[in-house]
């Protein structure tokens, strides 16, 4: 149905020839992922080594997934690029929308109608540009992605941080923004910095009450959430290739919780039996010609304190299950010490709710383990004590659990099955009570724990284990119980034990569906109409950014000069402002909104030089441009830093900013300025940052010969009429002057001229 195997073959076909090529280049045996990247290089054949951790290098990845919430911007941005259809395989995943409360048919038919045009506005475009649509309810964005494009060996890219799962088939798979998606999609390069290597070995097996799971639960302890920024994560050694392919996925998808660029493992036949298993022989017979290249070298994986830039080992067969947290998926506690970590934190010991599924952990192995306890729940004659609820990953595993009795397990002891898509996991979850903000605690076996992420409430302790381990606390009701040496009492007052989880890691009778929610494109889109009402709250048509007008920008007003952390989200807020992710004119009432101005210490009161009076930072920007007149930004050090948000870009540029002038950037966010056809500056002298006043006036001297590595010349006039010369430096090569010149990257591309 959905994947392309030609698009597959072409990528196996390059790989030997390319492999062996960087293998000589670099002079040393490769790793996997070293291998995955020199075949994706934009320029085809490698012709020199990276330095890790240091060169950025220009990828063509093979595939890009977005997900509801961030397509919108992304999807609105690529109608601009001119071109008939994507250029790369590209699908879209209806998953964030979907708000957890009742059952999933009750809360799957409420989303329908309260995002309605968002729903239809994805699924026109998808039909308009060649992109595969999943409808609301067909499943959460990586699991599909899992069960139907994942391949060993092959490069993604995902508008969703937890992209990375697709590195359990194999993949290097990473997390962008939804500017990065754009231009893969339009058929431009995509720039990574070439990572750094952390290699974790895993030696023996797991068994009993342990799952895989408690692999990442553990490398998050050790790592803690920064330990693998810049760096892919690689998994190697007998304990690797003796867990599933979708165990490994649930590693890799946590790998977004260590900072990881992504994760990966080597092609093995887990991943082999699950491609057979998902209809998808002919990617495993192919993957199978060329195993050697899907996998690292023996040399490294025999020796890879001299291949990586770390490396970590874990006994899979010593491994305990862990609980991680509260508030932060690093603080790892392993089961047999949890009751007393508990009465020392006086963390809540009573478990309110436990909550499995999610994009993490709904494999029909995850469920079927699970459901192997819930079984013992009346066979022990015992009560569960917590809620319990499951949010299947995808409508494949739902119909076929369902099929094999699992639901029907599950709901005998009470639980709520809601709808195939994030919910919970993402703070969309009408969760009874959550507004009374009482302390409480619940165990999921989700990804991320931070306050307020399942249920909005601030009091909320929420832990992180392996379905398994959650189902049995959840029968427990208890947070002290360790189920591998603690009895639980029963509705006879008999003292029981829970037996160890099993399962199958694939159905038996193989997976089944009735409708996955599929919606195949048009072959020739050109008639599809993309319609959004012209008094849409949530989308808006997006006009093309004007053109340079080949003069200086003079008369430009000092909109705000931002005092310390000016991150992406003080730039453009999350939260309630989510939902005006595809309307940037009412998203950017949020424009910098969090920064702080460094000449009143407050936020979001800045003087409007027009009236003299202060107002709301997008106000005052908006009364700037009303009248014509430029303004500016002025910042700190590690301007928009955070996530890759391109809102963050779009929305200046918007309300009639045309400059940036920082102490410096957090460098996607400058790209990203860039590519909206903004100045992104820098003080070549950081203590000018101080020169600068609250009423001054910009004029640019000679931005007229803007070029490569030529700093600009920027007049500060103050109120009192003096002015200050500063000297902006900046990083613009050619190719991105182009994008100044024309109004944006996309406006270039639209001219066919990128
Ligand atoms: Fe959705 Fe949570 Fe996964 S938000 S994509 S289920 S991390």
């Amino acid at each position: 149905m959905a994947f392309d195997i030609e698009m597959i073959k072409k990528v196996y076909e390059n790989m030997p020839d390319r492999v062996d090529k960087a293998r000589e280049i670099v002079g040393r045996p490769l790793t996997l992922t070293e291998k995955i990247l020199y075949n994706h290089l934009w320029d085809g054949n490698p012709t020199k080594a990276f330095g890790r951790g240091v060169d950025y290098v220009d990828f063509a990845p093979d595939r890009v997934a977005c997900q509801d919430a961030t397509a919108q911007m992304a999807l609105l941005q690529f109608m601009h690029a001119g071109k008939p259809k994507v250029a790369v395989p590209t699908t879209v995943h209806c998953d964030h929308l979907i708000q957890a409360k009742v059952d999933a048919a009750t809360d799957l038919a409420r989303a329908k109608i309260q995002s309605n045009e968002v729903f239809d506005f994805l699924s026109s475009v998808s039909n308009k540009y060649g992109i595969g649509f999943w409808k609301p309810g067909a499943g959460i964005i990586h699991q599909v992605v899992l069960e139907n494009y994942a391949f060993p060996g092959g490069m993604m890219i995902g508008t969703d941080s937890h992209t990375v799962n697709a590195g359990g088939l194999g993949m290097v798979a990473i997390g962008v923004g939804g500017a990065d998606a754009v231009d893969v999609m339009s058929g431009m390069a995509w720039e990574l910095k070439f990572p750094k290597l952390i290699g974790v070995k895993l030696t023996g097996k797991l068994s009993g009450w342990t799952a895989p799971k408690d692999v990442i639960l553990k490398v998050a302890g050790i790592l803690t959430v920064k330990g693998g920024t810049g760096a892919i994560v690689e998994y190697f050694g007998e304990g690797a290739t003796s867990m599933s392919c979708t165990g490994k996925g649930t590693i890799c998808n946590m790998g977004a919780e260590i900072g990881a660029t992504t994760s990966t493992f080597g092609y093995d036949d887990s991943m082999s039996r699950y491609l057979r298993s998902t209809n998808r022989a002919d990617v495993a017979d192919a993957a199978d010609k060329i195993a050697p290249y899907l996998t690292g070298d023996p040399e490294v994986y025999a020796n890879p304190e001299q291949y990586f830039d770390q490396v970590i080992e874990i006994n899979l067969t010593e491994l305990e299950p862990h609980l991680n947290g509260p508030f932060t998926p690093d603080l790892a506690t392993p089961i047999s010490k949890m009751k007393e970590t508990a009465i020392k934190n006086n963390w809540p010991l009573q478990i309110q709710v436990g909550l499995i599924g999610s994009c993490t952990n709904s494999s029909y192995e995850d469920i079927s383990r699970a459901a192997s306890l819930a079984r013992q729940v009346s066979a022990k004659n015992l009560k569960t004590k917590s809620q319990f609820t499951i949010t299947p990953g995808s409508e494949v595993v739902r119909y076929t659990i369902e099929r094999d009795g699992f639901i029907d397990t599950f709901e005998k002891i009470g639980a709520t099955v809601f709808a195939n898509a994030c919910g919970p996991c993402i703070g969309m979850w009408d969760r009874d009570g959550a507004e009374k903000e009482e302390r409480n605690t619940i165990v999921h076996s989700f990804n991320r724990n931070f306050s307020k992420r399942a249920d909005g409430n601030p009091n909320t302790l929420a832990f992180v284990g392996s379905p398994e381990l959650v189902t049995a606390m959840a029968i427990a009701g208890d947070l002290g119980f360790n189920p591998l040496t603690d009895t639980l009492i029963n509705e006879d007052g008999e003292e029981v034990m829970l037996e160890a989880p099993t399962g199958d890691e694939l159905p038996p009778k193989g997976f089944d569906v009735k409708d996955p929610g599929f919606q195949v494109p048009a072959e020739d889109g050109s008639g599809v109409q993309v319609v959004v009402s012209p008094t849409s709250e949530r989308l808006q048509l997006l006009a093309p950014f004007d053109a340079w007008d080949g003069k200086n920008i003079t008369g430009a007003k000092l909109l705000i000069k931002a005092f310390g952390k000016c991150t992406t989200d003080h730039i453009s807020m999350a939260g309630p402002w989510l939902r005006f992710r595809g309307h940037l004119d009412n998203i950017s009432n949020n424009m910098l909104i969090g920064a702080v101005n460094a000449f009143n210490q407050k936020t979001n009161s800045v003087k409007n030089q027009l009236t003299g009076t202060y107002d709301a930072v997008p106000a005052v920007a908006r009364a700037y441009k009303a009248a014509g007149v430029p303004s500016i930004v002025v910042g700190d050090h590690n301007y928009g830093e955070g996530s890759s948000r391109e809102h963050a870009a779009m929305e200046p540029r918007f309300l009639g900013v045309k400059a940036v002038l920082v102490k410096s950037f957090a460098r996607i966010h400058e790209t990203n300025l860039k590519k909206q056809g903004l100045l992104g500056l820098t003080f070549a002298n950081e203590a000018d940052y101080d020169k600068i006043q609250e009423d001054d006036t910009i004029n640019f001297t000679d931005l007229t010969e803007f070029a490569p590595g030529k700093p600009l010349t920027l007049e500060f006039v103050h109120a009192n009429g003096t002015k200050d010369i500063i000297l902006a430096n900046h990083t613009y090569n050619a190719g991105q002057i182009g994008w100044f010149v024309a109004g944006s990257a996309l406006n270039l591309i639209a001219a066919g001229k990128a």
